[in-house]
This record gives C-alpha cells, sequence and structure tokens, in this order.
C-alpha cells in the first residue's frame, strides 16, 4: 500500500513493490515521482525525514534536512539596523540551505532497500521526461505561485507554458529535470554533490549571490539517527510510538502532549472539554518548542527531560480543568525539565507579532507519504522545500531550490513565516540544521505494525500528525475517519486556537465561553496515513480527501 499526495506518484511506488521491491524501495520512487509531479513540495532540492521501520523491528530515522552553507552566519538576514530583511530568508539564493534529499535518498535506499538507485528512479525520469497531464490541483497551485516564480527565469521557462500558466489536461514535461535525474540513476548522489549538477547550481549561486559553494555540497551527509520512542497502555493494549527526533521537533512535541493526555478522558472533538485538554497540552508543547528545540548536533536539547511522564505531571497540573490558559502567562518554557541548562530558556523577550511580520502561509508546500509493503515492512516520509515552490529558484539543471533557512531563527524574538518564535539555540549557524516540525512516525500496537503517518503543514504539522494518532489510538477511529475528522491547532503564539472549517460550530461557542480565541482555516495539515486492520492485518490506506490524496495498493 502507498498513500501519497500525487495518484502518479502513489502509482510509481506500487509498480516498484509490483517488481518485488520492499518498502523503503517504493519509498524512493515515490520521492523521485513527487520532485516531477508534486514540483511545489516534492524535491531533489530540498530535504527530510524517512522514518523506516522493518518487519524483523528495526527502525531508523533518515535525517536529509538541509544544512546551512558555511559562509551562513546568524544575522545574516538582518540590516545594518537590525531589522529583518524577511524577503532574504524566503525568496530567492540567499534563502537556499544545502539540498539533503538525494544525499537521504540514496543512504536510505542502500542501508534498507534492495534494488539499484536506477530502477527506482525509472517511473520518475519517464514522468519527467513523457510529462503528464496537469491536474486542477497543480495548475491552481502553478497560478497562486506565478508572482514568485515569475521572479526567476528558469522558473518562467519551466513552469510557464509560453509565458502563460499551464491548463488542467496540459501535458507537463520537464526535460532539464529529467536529464539531471539521468545523471544522478547513473552517477548516484556523487552527480548532484560534487558532479555536473554541483558545478551548475555553484557558479550559478555564485552568480546570483546565494551562499552554497562546491565545498558545501560536497561536505553534505545525511545522518541515520534513532528515532524517539514511547509507549502507552491504552485500552488492554500496550502502544508503541516511533517517532523524529531532532532536529525534529515533532517527535518530542507529540510524545510530551500524549504524556499529559495520558490519564485524561477523550471522548471526541465535539466534546469542549476534551478539545480543551488537548489544545492546552498543544500550547504547552509548543512553548517549550519555541525555548528549546534545536539541531542537537549543535546545541543542548533536553530531550529526556521534555519527553518524561514526570514532566508531562508538572505541565497537566497547570492546566485549569475548564478554562483557557494565556500563553503571556505561560511564558517560554513551561517549569523547566530536569536536563535543561542553567539559563534556559533563551526566549525570554517574546514581542508580540510585528504589523511587518509575515502573515502565516496556508499551502501545500510540504508532503508526507506512507508505504507498507507485503512483509510488514513500512516507511513514513516527510520531505519539503519549505515553501510553497521552495525559494523560487529553479536550477539550470532544472529541479527548484528551497528557502529552509527561514526555519532558523532568523530573527530572535520574532516569529518567522509560520508564525512561529523560536530560541537562540535555533539560531543560524555553519553546517547546522534547522529547527523542524516534520514528524514522519510509526505506531506499534501490542508489538504488531499499527499505523503510519505524517502531514505537511508547517506548525500546524504537529496538530495534524498528534490527532490522527489520538483519533487512531485514543479514540478507536477507523482509519479513514482518524484521517477526516475535523482538526484544529494551538501552536502558543500567536494565542489564537485555529479551527478547520468543519469544526463544530456549536463546540466552537463552548470554547469561546471558555476564553478561547478563535479563528477559521480551511485545513490544517494533509495526512497520508496507512492503519493495519487489528484483526485482519490487512493495510488501510487512508488518504488525505482536503487535498485529493491518493491511497494505490495491489
Ligand atoms: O520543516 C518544517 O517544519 C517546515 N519547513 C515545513 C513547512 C511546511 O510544512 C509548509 N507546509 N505546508
Amino acid at each position: 500500500m502507498v498513500v501519497s499526495d500525487e495518484q502518479l506518484a502513489s502509482e510509481a511506488g506500487v509498480e516498484i513493490l509490483k517488481k518485488g521491491g520492499n518498502a523503503v524501495d517504493a519509498a524512493v520512487a515515490v520521492a523521485f515521482a513527487l520532485a516531477v509531479v508534486d514540483p511545489q513540495a516534492g524535491n531533489i532540492g530540498g530535504g527530510g525525514f524517512m522514518l523506516v521501520r522493518l518487519a524483523d523491528g528495526r527502525a531508523a530515522f533518515v535525517d536529509y534536512r538541509e544544512e546551512a552553507p558555511k559562509h551562513a552566519s546568524r544575522n545574516m538576514y538582518l540590516r545594518s539596523d537590525g531589522t529583518l530583511d524577511a524577503e532574504g530568508s524566503t525568496v530567492g539564493y540567499r534563502s537556499v540551505a544545502v539540498p539533503g534529499t538525494v544525499a537521504g535518498l540514496e543512504l536510505a535506499l542502500k542501508t534498507y532497500g534492495t534494488k539499484k538507485l536506477a530502477e527506482v528512479m525509472a517511473p520518475a525520469i519517464r514522468l519527467a521526461e513523457q510529462g503528464f497531464p496537469v491536474s486542477e490541483k497543480l495548475a491552481a497551485s502553478l497560478r497562486d505561485s506565478q508572482p514568485t516564480l515569475q521572479r526567476f527565469s528558469m522558473s518562467r521557462r519551466v513552469f510557464l507554458k509560453d509565458g502563460a500558466p499551464y491548463q488542467p489536461g496540459d501535458i507537463f514535461r520537464q526535460p532539464k529535470l529529467a536529464a539531471t535525474l539521468r545523471r544522478i540513476a547513473r552517477y548516484r548522489s556523487a552527480e548532484f554533490y560534487r558532479g555536473q549538477t554541483a558545478h551548475k547550481l555553484a557558479d550559478e549561486m555564485a552568480r546570483a549571490g546565494g551562499l552554497i559553494t562546491l565545498a558545501d555540497l560536497g561536505a553534505y551527509k545525511a545522518k541515520i539517527r534513532e528515532p524517539l520512542r514511547a509507549s502507552y497502555d491504552v485500552n488492554g493494549s500496550h502502544w508503541e510510538m516511533i517517532t523524529s527526533p531532532p532536529p525534529s521537533s515533532g517527535g518530542i512535541a507529540a510524545i510530551e502532549a500524549l504524556n499529559i493526555l495520558a490519564p485524561i478522558e477523550l471522548k471526541d472533538w465535539q466534546d469542549a472539554q476534551s478539545v480543551h485538554w488537548v489544545v492546552e497540552a498543544m500550547r504547552r508543547v509548543f512553548a517549550d518548542r519555541a525555548a528549546y528545540l534545536a539541531d542537537a548536533d549543535f546545541a543542548h536539547v533536553p530531550v529526556k527531560g521534555l519527553t518524561d511522564p514526570r514532566y508531562a505531571g508538572e505541565l497537566r497540573a497547570t492546566i485549569h480543568p475548564r478554562l483557557a490558559s494565556s500563553s503571556k502567562q505561560i511564558g517560554a518554557g513551561n517549569p523547566a525539565p530536569f536536563d535543561s541548562v542553567e539559563g534556559s530558556p533563551a526566549t525570554s523577550s517574546l514581542e508580540p507579532r510585528g504589523a511587518a511580520a509575515p502573515s502565516f502561509r496556508e499551502g501545500n508546500h510540504t508532503t508526507h507519504f506512507s508505504v507498507v509493503d507485503a512483509a510488514g515492512n513500512s516507511v513514513a516520509n516527510t520531505y519539503t522545500l519549505n515553501d510553497s515552490y521552495g525559494s523560487g529558484v529553479t536550477t539550470t539543471t532544472g529541479f527548484l531550490l528551497n528557502d529552509e533557512m527561514d526555519d532558523f531563527t532568523v530573527q530572535p524574538g520574532h516569529p518567522n513565516m509560520f508564525d512561529l518564535v523560536q530560541s537562540d539555540a535555533n539560531a543560524i549557524g555553519p553546517g547546522k540544521r534547522p529547527l523542524s516540525s516534520m514528524m514522519p512516525t510509526i505506531l506499534l500496537r501490542d508489538g504488531k505494525l499499527s499505523f503510519v503517518t505524517g502531514s505537511p503543514g508547517g506548525p500546524g504539522i504537529i496538530s495534524a500528525t498528534l490527532l490522527s494518532i489520538l483519533n487512531w489510538m485514543r479514540l478507536g477511529m477507523d482509519a479513514q475517519a482518524a484521517i477526516n475528522a475535523p482538526r484544529f491547532h494551538q501552536q502558543w503564539l500567536p494565542d489564537v486556537l485555529y479551527v478547520e472549517t468543519t469544526f463544530s460550530q456549536a463546540t466552537a461557542r463552548e470554547l469561546e465561553q471558555r476564553g478561547y480565541r478563535i479563528t477559521e482555516r480551511d485545513w490544517i495539515g494533509n495526512i497520508e496515513a496507512i492503519a493495519i486492520d487489528p484483526k485482519t492485518g490487512e493495510r488501510l490506506g487512508a488518504a488525505d480527501p482536503r487535498r485529493q490524496g491518493a491511497a494505490v495498493g495491489y
């Protein structure tokens, strides 16, 4: 079973499974295919995380997050008067961090796959070379991103048809990307990081004022990390969650929230009392995200303390049984977890979102997919260009570059494009990976594979993925209902409860009476999950209807 945002990409995965590939082979095929058919988020010029859990019980987290180039520095986006050049970290060459996708996919394939890179890349190469019909969804997203794409000559050439937006049904061919994919299939990641692709990218960066050099590309390494694990006993079953460690904030946040909620009765999301508890858990874990979380290879991250059930108990005790807390009163960092260092949290003087700050961007700029093969190997993968179509820059070799630099704390005390305030621990530093919310996650029930999940959505990733887990593990919803259920999101700052438009109006009014300020959003997250039927072992693909995801099995 393969579930992704795009039918053609899910089919690419199934094509590899049918040829005897395992879940990792299929996942790599899906990722390369998404780079062709879902260019706003699928990528080879970005980065992400792949969580692998093999049927024999081994699990690994492939961290292919982008990295700051060597010449990056903490104040690189501040003007001489200290104000933020907001576009610097979000559009154009200077916003680009060293891409990790090609290294990550190659590492995953080499370590856990069974097939050759050229074989799993074949569907992507075919889609780029022969083209595919533009969907309504792709046409709309290309149209929405015109203002940014128009600014860069290769983006105009690739993503416009003779200067005008592609229409649904037009055939979209990407010959330059196809040629690059062919070179990667032949010479592997060495081509991307040291070969012709790397040389062209470094030349272009030097010409256009970007920071990435050949040395940066040559030094990039994907890393295999230990995933985080937590366990919960729910309704007579023992659940184990395998999730994302730093530089993701998502795994820590989800464990912390599930720990807070462990003894709390949850009914459903029409029950204001249940929503209240989840929202207050979200508020507190996002306050900790703001205070402590960063790339743990560069900063001390108190993972043990934050994920300790006793710490969750302390946080739970600060939640009023009925009324909304105030984010201002909670402040960054809640009570300090035991392994935090003296002096943190670093975010002591927070400023409210200024009028000049960019507002939250909705869109589908990240993409998650899930794969489970016949043997029970599973993959949860989330990867991104950050913003829709990343930095807006398409390289001369035909692929879009990320603007992941904006996930760093570009200006301490000020929110980023997702309204997230982050700490000094996440300041820009050479070779450092920016803090992410992406959190591919796998659940086991009584030792057996049960749920594979993850989402796009900036900070909404954490809330959407957490809710999918609560829906499946705690509320016992069926797989599709767990994905369809209305979502809500609270990220500490701003002190707003976001609810999807499908959220119960009556419940929203009741929450307002408890002190919540509510704002509606069209969608929060976009989950592409696979659940395993505990009775039959059947793989239940649950694609998100919010963005017309596609579950394909055989
Ligand atoms: O890594 C992160 O958390 C962000 N770069 C993800 C961006 C995102 O999900 C935008 N999506 N809709």
